[in-house]
């Protein structure tokens, strides 16, 4: 059985400057890279923190796969139910038990089933349990189910993200790094076959910071006092990765892909 995957995974969907650049760039990626699954990190999809039900259901109908969260997951209460009952959408799995939703999903296309895993980091993070040995025990779970697994490593530190990278390299066909919404250069495949990288970037507006309009970021530092974030409309991109695998768990190559919406 073929085992032949390209895996578009976009980071983080950052207000409705992002949520358009996905949808405008989505029919031309998929007729540029033919991918056979799309995976989208959308923490930030609803005015800047979180995701609701409509707008999850928007991103399915776009022909998104797997929805993959972070600590933005428990933004807005509507969604609750929404996590626990939808299986494409995804809160960490590290998350604790008794939290709303579940962490890891399976999706197949053209016989070939893909495993998506959301973690949450630990360092600088709130997570209920360990992101490493959440992952072990998933990777026992899913052995015989998956021919692909994606690893969503939602973290604030970059050794976090590193670490989890060499930890389950060979173990899976990605580790994947999300939530600084800033893209590193170091996406590349490691020795033992699984594609990397520390952080794929965000789906947003690069003219503000990390989504949020300047001048409103810029006031909460320079006063020191609270000020309501809205998300920036100003020059909106879409950063994302192309995962292509022709062996089970097995990354051939990882492509940035860093375009202007
Ligand atoms: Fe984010
Ligand atoms: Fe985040």
């Amino acid at each position: 059985m073929s085992s032949n995957a390209r895996i578009l995974f976009c980071g983080d969907l950052v207000g409705p400057a992002g949520r358009r650049a996905l949808l405008a760039l989505l029919p031309v990626l998929r007729e540029r890279h033919e991918p056979s699954f799309v995976v989208i990190n959308a923490e930030n999809v609803a005015g800047g923190f979180g995701i609701t039900p409509k707008l999850a259901d928007e991103l399915f109908a776009a022909g998104v796969d797997v929805i993959t969260l972070g600590n933005h997951a428990y933004r807005h209460r509507e969604i609750y139910p929404y996590l626990d009952s939808e299986p494409r959408i995804l809160r960490p799995a590290n998350y604790l038990r008794g939290q709303p939703g579940h962490g890891h999903t399976i999706s197949e296309r053209g016989g070939v089933r893909l495993a998506v895993i959301n973690l949450s980091g630990t360092v600088f993070m709130n997570a209920g349990r360990s992101a490493f040995a959440e992952a072990d025990a998933l990777l026992a779970e899913l052995r015989e189910k998956a021919d692909h697994i994606l690893v969503d490593m939602h973290a604030e530190a970059t050794s976090e993200k590193v670490a989890m990278g060499w930890y389950l390299d060979g173990r899976v066909t990605a580790v994947l790094g999300t939530h600084t919404h800033v893209p590193t250069a170091d996406a590349r495949v490691l020795p033992g076959g699984t594609a990397y990288v520390t952080d794929v970037g965000m789906t947003g507006a690069r003219g503000g910071v990390l989504g949020v309009k300047r001048e409103l970021a810029v006031e909460a530092m320079t006063t020191q006092m609270p000020v309501r974030f809205a998300p920036s409309d100003d020059d909106p991109w879409l950063n994302a990765v192309l995962v292509t695998a022709s062996q089970p768990r097995r990354a051939d190559s990882i492509e940035q892909l860093l375009i202007q919406a």
